[in-house]
């Protein structure tokens, strides 16, 4: 049984889920004691902060002692470095290159890289270095944001410089998209081959995560999502955000190199992405399923929760017990 090792579990219950019901023996790290996620593996660990210096060398000892062949990363938090630690952990790790988590990791950069690879983005400048015609409205976008955090829409000039001015983060400048916009869930093998690529619709989301959407039978977001991936070279899962502008054509405006927030709906359409990532960490070559998944399957997503009570020596444990009767 392939044991796989989750880092930054979090709140990923799903994924880590679907790896258990995929065969695997499952290992979940966090730094957070209240991670819930922790609490849904087969074992979790606690480890140091992704920034302190022993952060790769914990992960290799539990590697080792609990013999792990798979390391998928579940928030963005520690790509770089685990890219770079690739060699000598001691497992497979569903990353792409360095210089490709690097450049995603910047929305600037990642403009950058798109145009340079001819991939499609909407305009985009650095705040000293913006056109004289500029055509409102436009965003301005925290160069390191996430879960749609530091995004300001701005119709006109006066609103634009207020923005600049208020915005506490590295921002840059962006042509606001008038399309439709679409998230693309793949995966790709280690030589960057995209085994299949499952488009959905952006129904509703909140705080930069989609809580409902629809998978859809998409042919150009399929090509959208195999072009983009085996261009950049990615390797593993990865989400890629595009809006498919009143042209037709599709302009990227944000790929994460990892399982996206909506997981569960690209796994009930029947991605098998757990499955496949299993087969690469066995040494397998499966072959790509392009457009192979369930197509008009809705999610609509709620909250869950875990209770949690501490032994003596303070370790929680899920607290399996009746709910308390309330006292008469
Ligand atoms: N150029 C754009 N035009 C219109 N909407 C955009 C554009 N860029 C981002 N958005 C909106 O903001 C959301 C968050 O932006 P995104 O680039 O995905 O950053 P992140 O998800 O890392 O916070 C997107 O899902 C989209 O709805
Ligand atoms: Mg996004």
């Amino acid at each position: 049984m392939s044991g796989v090792l989750f880092t930054c579990a979090g709140q990923r219950v799903d994924i880590v889920t679907a790896f258990k019901r995929a065969g695997a023996r499952t290992l979940a790290t966090d730094v957070n004691r209240l991670a819930p996620a922790l609490y849904h593996a087969d074992a979790h660990a606690f480890v140091p902060a992704v920034s302190d210096p022993t952060y790769v060398d914990a992960l290799h000892a539990l590697v080792h002692e609990h013999e792990i062949s798979l390391i998928v990363p579940l928030t963005d938090l520690d790509h770089g470095v685990l890219s770079r630690a690739k060699d000598r952990l001691g497992a497979l790790v569903l990353l792409p290159a360095p210089e490709i988590v690097d450049a995603l990791a910047d929305k600037w950069l990642a403009h950058c890289l798109f145009v340079e690879k001819g991939i499609g983005s909407p305009a985009t400048w650095l705040p000293d270095d913006l056109p004289d015609d500029l055509q409102f409205p436009v965003l301005v976008k925290a160069r390191l944001g996430f879960g749609s955090r530091g995004i300001y829409r701005c119709v006109d000039r006066r609103q634009l410089e207020f923005f600049l001015d208020y915005a506490t983060e590295d921002s840059m400048v962006q042509t606001c998209c008038r399309g439709e916009e679409f998230s693309i869930d793949l995966f790709c093998d280690l030589d960057s081959r995209c085994l299949n690529a499952v488009p959905r619709t952006m129904i509703e989301s909140k705080g930069g995560e989609s809580i409902k959407g629809m998978t859809i039978a998409d042919d150009e977001l399929v090509e959208v999502g195999r072009h983009v991936s085996e261009t950049l070279g990615l390797v593993g899962p990865a989400n890629v955000q595009c809006f498919r502008e009143p042209d037709g054509t599709h302009r990227v405006t944000d790929i994460n190199p990892r399982f996206g927030g909506a997981f569960p709906l690209p796994t009930a359409a029947g991605s098998r992405y757990p499955e496949l990532a299993l087969a690469l960490a066995a040494g397998e070559r499966p072959d790509p399923r392009l457009g192979d998944y369930r197509a008009g399957l809705y999610m609509t997503r709620f909250f869950g929760e875990l209770i949690l009570s501490a032994g003596e020596d303070g370790t929680l444990e899920p607290f399996a017990e009746e709910l308390p009767q309330p006292s008469s």
